[in-house]
């Protein structure tokens, strides 16, 4: 892929002729204005970090937690003039309405072009170790690019990008506050994945139940959930740690043997072996995000428990781990129960609060 990364000097140049301009629009800043326009959207901001999630992250020392980072963000996610023809913007498909996510199997771009893959959501990204279903971008920065200038989705180009936002006054004010200088791409991408870490889920009934001893927070089915989550169903085997995942990829034959399989991690690594595996996902808020799986092939959670209950689907690379389980329905209806409970509306965590919990 080309290296769209800006130099760095361009970072910090700042045209003298724009400044007498700003300095009406920092006044402007300064009652709060931009600020109201932009915390507008449904979304609660400046929370501390969910009980129930382990702080175990890093953040790039080339771009730092700030809340001036963390606005500009937020209008950039926002906003449908991020895409060539004005039609989407990142909330069109990672919709916070929809646990961040779009509610359709498959993802469709700009141009009503219906993609191969199921939108994830992408709450808890910060506690991620690498991006999309494959893994094949490490960091939030990097995975932007992708859906900006991937013709099938927002169809930007890098040009068209810069001149839009460098017309618009807000965006030369929140640029200015948040990097001292005019909008570049680096300066869009970091903003992004700034934005993108505060947004955490946790404090479920789980948690409550499982961290704070507050026996009521569950049902006793969801309870009896745990233990087969834990144990006969196998599901901790992959689903491990507080974010229920162990950030690895496995096969389970998910959507396989339709006639269009999908590599997945073979895509990234080359290894025949890794052919169809795909990541991990977290579970939390799981009952927000369907239909399930890196295809959107599994429209129910009760359909995805049916799924492992007979052992996947069968294919020369399925994950050893993966076998017929013998679930009653009184079982299954109990382990539905459990994965209820990991549903929590989601916050914008303080950019304080995360910068200090890595001191
Ligand atoms: C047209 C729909 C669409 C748009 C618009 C879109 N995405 Fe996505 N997003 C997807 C799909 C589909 C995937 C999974 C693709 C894959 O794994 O190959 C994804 C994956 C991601 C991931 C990885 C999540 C994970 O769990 O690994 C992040 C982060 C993300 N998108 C952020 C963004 C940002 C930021 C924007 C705006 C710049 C954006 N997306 C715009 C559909 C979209
Ligand atoms: C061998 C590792 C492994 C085991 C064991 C496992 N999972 Fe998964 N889980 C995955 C992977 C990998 C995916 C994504 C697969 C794909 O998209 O093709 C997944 C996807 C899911 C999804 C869909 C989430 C989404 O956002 O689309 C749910 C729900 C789920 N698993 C629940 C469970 C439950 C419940 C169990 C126990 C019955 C379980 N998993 C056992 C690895 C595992």
């Amino acid at each position: 892929m080309r290296s769209r990364r800006g130099k760095p000097e361009e970072m910090s140049k700042v045209r003298p002729i724009r400044c007498a301009r700003l300095l009406f629009f920092i006044g402007l800043l300064s009652l709060g204005l931009i600020r109201v326009v932009v915390a507008s959207e449904p979304l609660p901001m400046e929370t501390s970090f969910p009980f129930g999630l382990e702080p175990d992250f890093e953040i790039p020392k080339h771009n730092p937690m700030t809340a001036e980072k963390v606005l500009l963000g937020k209008r950039l996610f926002f906003d449908k003039n991020l895409s060539k023809d004005r039609s989407i913007s990142c909330a069109t498909c990672h919709d916070p309405a929809q646990g961040f996510s779009n509610g359709e199997a498959l993802a469709q771009g700009v141009a009503g072009v219906i993609g191969t893959r199921n939108v994830p959501s992408i709450v808890n990204r910060l506690l991620g170790r690498t991006q999309f279903w494959d893994g094949r971008s490490e960091t939030l920065e990097v995975q932007a690019l992708e859906p900006l200038f991937n013709p099938n989705e927002m169809a930007m180009d890098e040009n068209l990008l810069i001149e839009r936002l460098r017309t618009d006054v807000i965006y030369l004010v929140l640029f200015q506050q948040a990097f001292d200088a005019e909008p570049t791409l680096d300066g869009v991408l970091q903003a992004i994945a700034t934005f993108e870490r505060t947004l955490l889920s946790g404090t479920t009934p789980f948690d409550k139940y499982e961290w704070n001893g507050e026996k009521m927070a569950l049902s006793d089915s969801a309870v009896r959930g745990i233990a087969l989550f834990r144990g006969k169903a196998r599901c901790s085997t992959c689903h491990i740690g507080t974010n229920l995942t162990d950030e690895k990829f496995h096969n389970l034959g998910a959507g396989a043997g339709i006639g269009q399989d999908d590599p997945g991690r073979a895509a990234v690594t080359k290894e025949s072996e890794d052919f169809g595996k795909f990541k991990t996902p977290t579970l939390r808020n799981v009952t927000r995000t369907a239909p399930y799986m890196h295809d959107g092939s599994l429209a129910t959670l009760e359909e995805v428990i049916a799924f492992y209950d007979r052992g996947g689907r069968p294919n020369p690379n399925l994950d050893k781990e993966i076998k017929p389980l013998q679930l009653t329905d009184a079982e299954k209806a109990d382990l539905l129960e459990f994965l209820k409970s990991l549903t929590s509306s989601v916050v914008s965590v303080s950019p304080k609060e995360l910068e200090e919990l890595i001191e």
